[in-house]
């Protein structure tokens, strides 16, 4: 038996990368497959709408089922189109993988308002989009939403309008997951690393670069990513995407997943740390008292001068 057998997930931005690997895996797995893609440039715009014809044949010739849909979901109507082309093809919705994502590289300094507005529409709003229309079909019968993040919602040099939108969808995603839990509908977050992006682009490794070699600081919050010559393929990703599906993570929700290669973990949720009380409420004196900024900031210091 198969684990998505009768089952129906759309994907969005599924004509290639890491989307495309989980139409193929849950496909091959059972499931009938919206692959949704408008076929767009790494940065946006675009638009090559055989992308995602191509991975419907591909799960055709191996055997399975899936519609092509091409809707840009960074608005309101692209997703409820995706939404309805799989209630119009197949009559149901158990799993909403939005995956679809863009990026922009530059320093705040640089960034316009449409580098800002056109990440957040496809990375962050368009997640919004399919839920607000999905959310009633999976509710009928139970199911999973999962949303694509990203470790750069860490903080990441150069890419602030993706951080934000990345780690929006962590805080939409713990959201939906306490709305929709009584329902039977979970709701998960990736934090991927994975090659063969189309997002590969040379503006990225410019700003891991300037990081890493100019600054000599951490690449991401706490890590210092070294990925060369690690296995960190898109199938790799599409495995925790299709087990964020499956019964067999019924116990994760509201979550997030961290996987690159050979590494998968559970991203540990923000604590509360170094408490300090006053009662009747903090003042500006007292927060002036040096205890309190010692019991803060000992052994704490800022990393990102680049002069450590
Ligand atoms: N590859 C990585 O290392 C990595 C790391 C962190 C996060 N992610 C996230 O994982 C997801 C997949 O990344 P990938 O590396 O496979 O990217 P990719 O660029 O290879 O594929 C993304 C796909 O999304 C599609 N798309 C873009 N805008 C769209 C829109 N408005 N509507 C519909 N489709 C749209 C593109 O046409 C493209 O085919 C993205 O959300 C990305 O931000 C990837």
């Amino acid at each position: 038996m198969r684990h998505f057998e009768g089952k129906v997930a759309i994907i969005t931005g599924a004509g290639r990368g890491i989307g495309r690997d989980a139409a193929l895996l849950m496909a091959s797995e059972g499931a009938s497959v919206v692959v949704n893609d408008l076929g767009g440039g790494p940065q946006g715009g675009g638009g090559d709408t055989s992308f995602a014809q191509q991975v419907v044949s591909e799960i055709e010739a191996a055997g399975g089922t899936a519609v092509a849909e091409t809707s840009s979901v960074a608005s309101m109507e692209g997703g409820k189109a995706v939404v309805q082309c799989a209630m119009d093809t197949y009559g149901r919705l158990d799993f909403l993988i939005n995956n679809a994502g863009i990026i922009r590289p530059k320093r705040i300094t640089d960034m316009s308002e449409e580098d800002f507005d056109n990440v957040l529409n496809v990375n962050l709003k368009g997640y919004f989009a399919t839920m607000r229309e999905g959310a009633q079909y999976l509710k009928r019968q139970g199911g999973a939403i999962v949303n694509m993040s990203s470790p750069s919602g860490f903080g990441h040099l150069g890419m602030a309008n993706y951080s934000a939108a990345k780690e929006g969808v962590v805080g939409l995603t713990r959201s939906v997951a306490r709305e929709l839990g009584e329902f039977g509908v979970r709701c998960n977050a990736v934090r991927p690393m994975s090659q063969g992006s189309a997002m590969a682009i040379p503006e990225v490794f410019e700003t891991i670069t300037y990081q890493t070699q100019t600054l000599g600081i951490p690449h991401l919050a706490n890590q210092w990513l070294m990925t060369h010559g690690l296995e960190t393929a898109p199938h790799s990703v599409a495995a925790v995407m299709a087990w964020l599906c499956s019964p067999l993570s019924e116990n994760i929700n509201g979550r997030e997943v961290y996987i690159c290669g050979a590494q998968v973990a559970l991203v540990q949720e923000p604590e509360l740390i170094r408490n300090q009380f006053m009662s009747g409420g903090w003042t500006w004196e007292g927060m002036c008292d040096p205890m309190v900024t010692n019991a803060l900031t000992y052994d704490v210091r800022n990393r990102y001068t680049g002069k450590n």
